[in-house]
């Protein structure tokens, strides 16, 4: 009876918390974006490559603990996942963008920010060089891949690209940003109508670009909480300490101090290169290097009563004060 409780408790849990992720409608009809790409192209582009992105995505996800977890969460610890939710995940959001910033001449908003016109004119100097940029990237993506635009962390535009269904929100990715426009330069993407003639098919594609959705996507991009995440993700001095006070400090609260008794060294080790790494520009302020001298300073008491053999109260107070600490680093970075 009370493994049919589980189970029943389960069941409604993944009901309740988990996600199916569903393919978007296409905002046009097939045809709407020739001659540039023709319908059947369109057609079996959106509703079989896709489609299938979305239905092995979903067949992946159902029943694990990554049910519910959003797609930017997905995507982010691109690194711990397996290869399936990689291409998946990316193949799912990747054409999900392609699908919003494309749009027949006749209905493409007119309305470009200034902010962004701007920006492109601080960094490219005009339109025409960016997308020239932007054709370089496409073109020389070897193999199968997309071309970006994306907003960095530093809130700069930046042209990019990455190989298969990878994007720049992968911790995988070089170059990690919020993509604003993204150019699929898979075959299937091309191949009907322009066959091996990649440079043609791009020639064709700014004619679908709609700059007034690329542009509000930068207005979002620059206030959107994720380029913080990517910020900080980045950091890699913050990311492994993170990991090795996850991993001594949760098993404390629930009683067990063996990871921390034999990884108090290696806690203090990472502090002290966390607070000698260089934070990311934004993060490079005076209260976030006192905490992060606070916090080793912390560490550093931990590793002296782990070598006193101190009892495991104390060392439960005093690993939880560590880890507020670490917490007050955290939402520093969040400024
Ligand atoms: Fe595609």
């Amino acid at each position: 009876m009370k493994a049919l409780f589980s189970i029943l408790f389960i069941s409604m849990n993944s009901l309740l918390f988990s996600q199916e992720f569903s393919l978007p409608a296409l905002p046009y009809s097939y045809a709407s974006y020739e001659p540039y790409i023709d319908a059947q192209t369109m057609e079996i582009h959106h509703s079989k490559h896709h489609q299938a992105y979305v239905t092995n995505l979903n067949k992946a996800l159902a029943g694990t603990k990554m049910a519910t977890l959003s797609m930017n969460q997905l995507l982010m610890d691109a690194s711990f996942r397996s290869d399936v939710v990689r291409n998946n995940a990316g193949g799912h959001y990747n054409h999900s963008l392609f699908w919003e910033i494309l749009a027949p001449k006749d209905k493409q908003t007119s309305i470009v920010q200034e902010a962004f016109n701007e920006a492109i004119k601080a960094q490219y100097g005009s339109m025409d060089s960016l997308k020239k940029a932007l054709t370089q990237a496409a073109s020389t993506r070897f193999g199968s891949g997309w071309a970006w635009l994306i907003v960095t962390p530093d809130k700069k535009l930046m042209v990019t690209s990455t190989g298969n269904q990878d994007n720049p929100i992968m911790d995988i990715s070089k170059d990690r940003g919020i993509p604003i426009l993204g150019i699929d330069v898979w075959e299937h993407a091309y191949y009907l109508k322009y066959q091996n003639k990649r440079g043609e098919y791009l020639s064709g594609i700014f004619n679908l670009i709609d700059w007034g959705i690329v542009s509000d996507k930068y207005t979002k991009a620059l206030i959107d909480p994720l380029l913080i995440e990517i910020e900080k993700d980045n950091w890699f001095a913050l990311k492994d300490f993170h990991k090795v006070m996850g991993q001594t400090f949760h098993p404390s609260e629930e009683g067990n101090l063996i990871p921390l008794r034999t990884r108090s060294g290696e806690l203090l080790a990472k502090a002290i290169l966390l607070s000698s790494s260089k934070p990311p520009v934004s993060k490079d302020k005076p209260e976030v290097h006192k905490s992060l001298y606070n916090l080793t300073e912390q560490c550093e008491k931990i590793y002296e009563l782990v070598a006193k053999n101190a009892k495991d109260e104390v060392l439960i107070k005093e690993i939880t004060k560590a880890h507020d600490l670490f917490h007050q680093v955290q939402e520093l970075c969040h400024d």
